[in-house]
C-alpha cells in the first residue's frame, strides 16, 4: 500500500505540473485540509474561486461547491475528486418546481441558498450563503415578496432576523443538521454545564433556540476561538473539529449526533480522498462540464450575491 507521505509528495508535484489550486472545505478530513490552499466555508471558497488565476481548481467539498467554482472560471477545469459528492438539499429542489413556482409568482424575488444545482442557480435572482444570508434577504427592497430556497431552517432562520413578512420558504433541508435533535442538546447541556453552543442554521429551530451563537462554518470557528470559555458544543459537521483544535488548544468541543447516521458527518464530504485528489489532478477527471449558458445565466445571480457586503 502507498503510504500517505507519498501521495502527498505526489499531489504537491502534480499540482505544480498543472498549475493548480487545491481549495477544501472544513468538512474535509483532516489530511485534504492540510495539503489544501486554502480552507473555509462555502461563501470565502467561491471568493477563492473567483481570485484565481492558474489553469486547474480541484475542489475538495461537494459538487454543488466544484460548480459554483466553474460558473466563476468557464475556461478553466475544475476537478472534484468524487464526481457523486452531492448534497440533499440540492436534491430537495429540482429545477422544475422552481420553474413552476416562477410561472406562478413572477413578482417573487427568488433568493437561492449555495447549496442548489447550476439549473436552479440559473433561475434565481441572487444566491446566498449561510454567511451572508440575512444581508443579501436585507438587500432587497421591503415590499419585493421572496421565494427563498431550499433550506426551510435556514430560511426561517433568516425571515426571523430580516423580520420579513411576505417570505415563502422551500421545504428542503440537510440530512446532517436538520437531523440533530434539541433532546440531544439538551442533555448534552446538562452534561456539559460550562459549555456554550454554536450552531450552523441549518439546524432545527429548538436547536438554534438553545445557541449562544449561529453561524456559517467558519463564523463558528472564528466564534468559539475568540471566546474566553473553554467548552464548546458544536452543532454543526464535525470536520470543524480540526480547525477549531488547531487554533484553540486546549478548549473542548463536543458534538452531538444526529437521528440520521448517529453521527455528525456528512456523507457526502467524507467521499472525497488523497488518492481520489491525487488521481483527478493527475487525470483531469471527473471534471466539471456545464452547458455554457446555463453557466452564463447562473453567474448573474452569483455576482450579485459576492457583491453584498
Ligand atoms: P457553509 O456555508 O457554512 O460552508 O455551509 C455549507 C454547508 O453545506 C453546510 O452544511
Ligand atoms: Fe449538503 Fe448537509 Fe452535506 Fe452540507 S452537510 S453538503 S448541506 S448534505
Amino acid at each position: 500500500m502507498v503510504s500517505a507521505q507519498t501521495i502527498v509528495e505526489e499531489i504537491s508535484e502534480v499540482k505544480q505540473r498543472r498549475r493548480a489550486v487545491i481549495l477544501a472545505h472544513h468538512y474535509q478530513d483532516a489530511e485534504i485540509q492540510d495539503i489544501a490552499d486554502s480552507v473555509g466555508d462555502s461563501l470565502e471558497l467561491a471568493r477563492a474561486a473567483q481570485k484565481f488565476e492558474g489553469d486547474v481548481i480541484a475542489f475538495c467539498g461537494v459538487r454543488f461547491m466544484a460548480e459554483t467554482a466553474k460558473v466563476l472560471n468557464p475556461d478553466r477545469t475544475v476537478v472534484l475528486p468524487d464526481i457523486h459528492a452531492g448534497c440533499s438539499l440540492v436534491d430537495s429542489c429540482p429545477v422544475g418546481g422552481v420553474r413552476a413556482f416562477r410561472r406562478r409568482h413572477p413578482d417573487h424575488v427568488i433568493v437561492s441558498y449555495i447549496n442548489t444545482s447550476v439549473e436552479v442557480k440559473a433561475e434565481s435572482d441572487i444566491l446566498c450563503t449561510s454567511r451572508n444570508a440575512v444581508q443579501v434577504v436585507n438587500s432587497i427592497p421591503a415590499e419585493k415578496p421572496i421565494l427563498f430556497l431550499p433550506d426551510i431552517n435556514l430560511g426561517n432562520y433568516v425571515k426571523k432576523q430580516t423580520g420579513r413578512k411576505n417570505m415563502q420558504i422551500w421545504q428542503g433541508a440537510c440530512i446532517v443538521h436538520a437531523t440533530f435533535p434539541g433532546r440531544r442538546l439538551a442533555a448534552a447541556r446538562v452534561e456539559h454545564p460550562d459549555a456554550l453552543v454554536a450552531a450552523h442554521p441549518e439546524c432545527p429551530s429548538d436547536v438554534l433556540r438553545m445557541a449562544d451563537f449561529i453561524g456559517s462554518t467558519s463564523a463558528i470557528i472564528d466564534w468559539c476561538t475568540k471566546q474566553a470559555a473553554q467548552e464548546f458544543i458544536v452543532m454543526t459537521e464535525s470536520g470543524v473539529r480540526y480547525s477549531l483544535e488547531k487554533l484553540s488548544p486546549g478548549k473542548k468541543f463536543y458534538f452531538v449526533a444526529n437521528e440520521n447516521c448517529n453521527c455528525s458527518e456528512c456523507p457526502y464530504m467524507k467521499m472525497n480522498s488523497l488518492e481520489k485528489l491525487l488521481a483527478c489532478l493527475d487525470n483531469l477527471e471527473p471534471s466539471i462540464e456545464l452547458p455554457p449558458e446555463i453557466m452564463e445565466r447562473a453567474r448573474l445571480p452569483l455576482e450579485r450575491m459576492l457583491a453584498v457586503k
